[in-house]
């Protein structure tokens, strides 16, 4: 499956930060997306960054000059109207400003006015400025407007001091944009609960009983449905890689601390997909202080831990297991879908070239009580949402088989 972005007219403004050499980064990515990027610079902008730059990407004139002839003279128009999106990145306190009043003196401010696309604005600015009532204000107008507002985070400004204020990154501008734009909303109103991650057994202060999940998969079933309009729950376990952004992150270590983490955030929810890799045993009793080196063996005493999902039983719940096997995929696998009492499950192979643990690619079948569906190799993104796709279907009969007085409560 292409990007979500692929195809989506971009309309990227740029105004005069330090910050705009990241807008040739993000325009860039934009293009990698498989979408097509127009931009509009004030014209101090074009201080930091000449035009050139974006031209050399986007391989597309950049509007500068609301005069310039050669650009015709409703080029701010025509620019605004024919778009998916207008992307504000970097947005200085000026030019907040001159959204928020909806001023029109630049090629920036003026097309802001002619689109009526989704907008997002990732302030680049001093703390002093961002921190500014009337700068606050300004975001706070915007907000209201319906203008999705991508923090800056904290960092070196270029004053040389350090706070809030510097841009978002790109990756995580075009991930905003995706959840915006990039797919229908078929999970708009849902809640999605996601489990990810390795969970880790406590032997002693310092030591653990852990395993090779990267959480990658399920950080990508986590972007993938906050992509798709649901919000999303994220009970993470230690994983390898940053957790997505606009997902509520719940973290946990044990296999305990998530059991109760889950019960607690099924409560309401429609989808429980559990990804994580959830240690089978833990130590019987963690030793308090370190375990010193003896020279004699160490026996460790371990415990079952409860079956997190198979222990949630409910009616209304979706409930998505996976199943990461050496040997006997599909025997395993249907085993475990009766055993949970899952929907669906999701099986990999975890020896097989390009479906092992930490990679980016994963080869999935799809097991319900009616049948196997065998994904081709796919990257982890495409993957979790084909698992999403099934999601969206077993919900839909869910709520088609369900009686009416309980259909009129969801
Ligand atoms: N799972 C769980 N609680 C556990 C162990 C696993 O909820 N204590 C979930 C996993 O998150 C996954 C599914 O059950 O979605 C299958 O996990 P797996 O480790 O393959 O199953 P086990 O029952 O542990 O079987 P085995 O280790 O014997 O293969």
């Amino acid at each position: 499956m292409a990007d979500p972005l692929a195809g989506k007219r971009i309309l990227l403004g740029v105004s005069a930060s330090i910050a705009a050499f990241k807008a040739v980064a993000l325009a860039s990515d934009l293009i990698k997306t498989g979408a097509s990027v127009d931009v509009v610079m004030t014209p101090n902008a074009t201080r930091f960054v000449a035009p050139l730059s974006f031209e050399a990407i986007t391989h597309r004139p950049v509007l500068t000059d609301l005069f310039d002839p050669a650009a015709g003279s409703i080029a701010h128009v025509s620019l605004g109207v024919d778009t998916d999106a207008f992307v504000v990145a970097p947005a200085t306190a000026d030019c907040i400003a001159g959204l928020a009043l909806g001023l029109a003196h630049d090629a920036l401010l003026a097309t802001a006015l002619c689109t009526r696309a989704p907008t997002l604005v990732a302030p680049a600015m001093e703390t002093l400025m961002l921190e500014h009532p009337a700068t606050q204000q300004n975001l706070e107008t915007l907000r209201q407007r319906g203008v999705t507002i991508v923090e800056p985070a904290a960092g070196r400004l270029a004053s040389g001091r350090v706070g809030r204020g510097r841009m978002a990154e790109p990756a995580d501008i075009i991930d905003v944009l995706r959840a915006k734009i990039g797919r229908p909303a078929d999970l708009a109103g849902r809640t999605i609960v996601v489990t990810a991650g390795g969970t880790q057994e406590p032997i002693d202060p310092v030591r653990h009983i852990g395993n090779r999940s990267s959480g990658k998969m399920g950080y990508a079933i986590a972007t993938a449905a906050r992509d798709r309009g649901a919000r999303v729950i994220l009970i993470s376990a230690p994983a390898t890689v940053p957790p997505p952004s606009g997902v509520e992150l719940r973290p946990v270590i044990t296999a305990l601390e998530m059991k109760a983490a889950v019960e607690d955030a099924v409560q309401g929810a429609d989808a429980l997909i559990m990804a994580a890799a959830v240690a089978d045993f833990r130590v019987a009793s963690r030793a308090e202080q370190k375990i010193k080196r003896t020279g004699e063996e160490l026996t460790l005493h371990l415990i079952p831990n409860p079956d997190i999902v198979a222990g949630i039983r409910s009616d209304t719940l979706v409930k998505v297991g996976f199943a990461a096997e050496t040997s006997d995929l599909l025997a395993h696998a249907r085993e475990k879908l009766i055993r949970k009492g899952l929907d669906l499950i999701a099986a990999n192979d975890v020896t097989a070239p390009g479906s092992g643990f930490g990679g980016d690619t994963n080869q999935l079948v799809l097991i319900d009580r009616r049948g196997t569906e065998v994904l081709p190799l796919l990257s982890k993104r495409e993957a979790a949402d084909r698992v999403l796709d099934r999601v969206c279907s077993l919900l839909a009969e869910r709520k088609a088989s369900l009686p009416l007085d309980a259909t009129q409560n969801g």
